[in-house]
């Protein structure tokens, strides 16, 4: 069942995540939030998703750049962190919680990066091109950042406004 997708304006998506807790690893409420957010990603066409967008202040993100063609693809972070980045890429990113709008956004050209995985096992990710910009917009969200806060203010504005103009037609919940 796709969950609700929140918003820009929202919050939950300002606001920074708390780690998961060892408590949590192995249960079936994690695995099952991770298996809801897979379906709420794919359902939205989106290759990545973090659970404040859902409404859950933890530190969690699913990813899927092949968009559910490749099963050896998907991937769960939990509390990951970012050891290292290199170069940089640029280009055009959008975000479920912000749709409708793309813009060019400055990213490392190559990633990598440690996170537990649902039954709590640390490992590491190497990546580059589009999935090195995917870890980190999802690892963005759980501190509170949204890519509108890698534009220039001008652009960021300007989005800002449209979305305002969406709101008060009753076009943005
Ligand atoms: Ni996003």
């Amino acid at each position: 069942m796709a969950m609700k997708i929140l918003k820009y304006g929202d919050p939950a998506l300002e606001t920074p995540c708390a780690p998961v807790a060892d408590s949590e690893f192995e249960t079936a409420g994690l695995a099952e939030l991770a298996a809801e957010m897979f379906a709420t990603m794919y359902d939205a066409q989106g290759v990545g998703l973090a659970a404040p967008q859902v409404g859950i202040l933890k530190r969690l993100t699913v990813i899927d750049c092949s968009c559910g063609e490749n099963e050896a693809e998907k991937l769960v972070l939990v509390n990951p962190e970012i050891t290292a980045a290199e170069g940089t890429q640029v280009g055009e990113e959008g975000c479920l919680s912000i749709p409708g709008f793309r813009e060019q956004v400055k990213r490392p050209q190559f990633v990598k990066a440690r996170a537990r995985g649902l039954k709590g096992e640390w490992f590491e990710v190497e990546a580059e091109d589009l999935l090195a910009r995917a870890i980190c917009h999802e690892n963005d969200h759980l501190d509170g950042v949204l890519f509108l806060n890698r534009l220039s203010r001008l652009k960021r504005e300007s989005i800002k406004r449209k979305i305002r103009g969406l709101r008060r037609k009753g076009e943005w919940d």
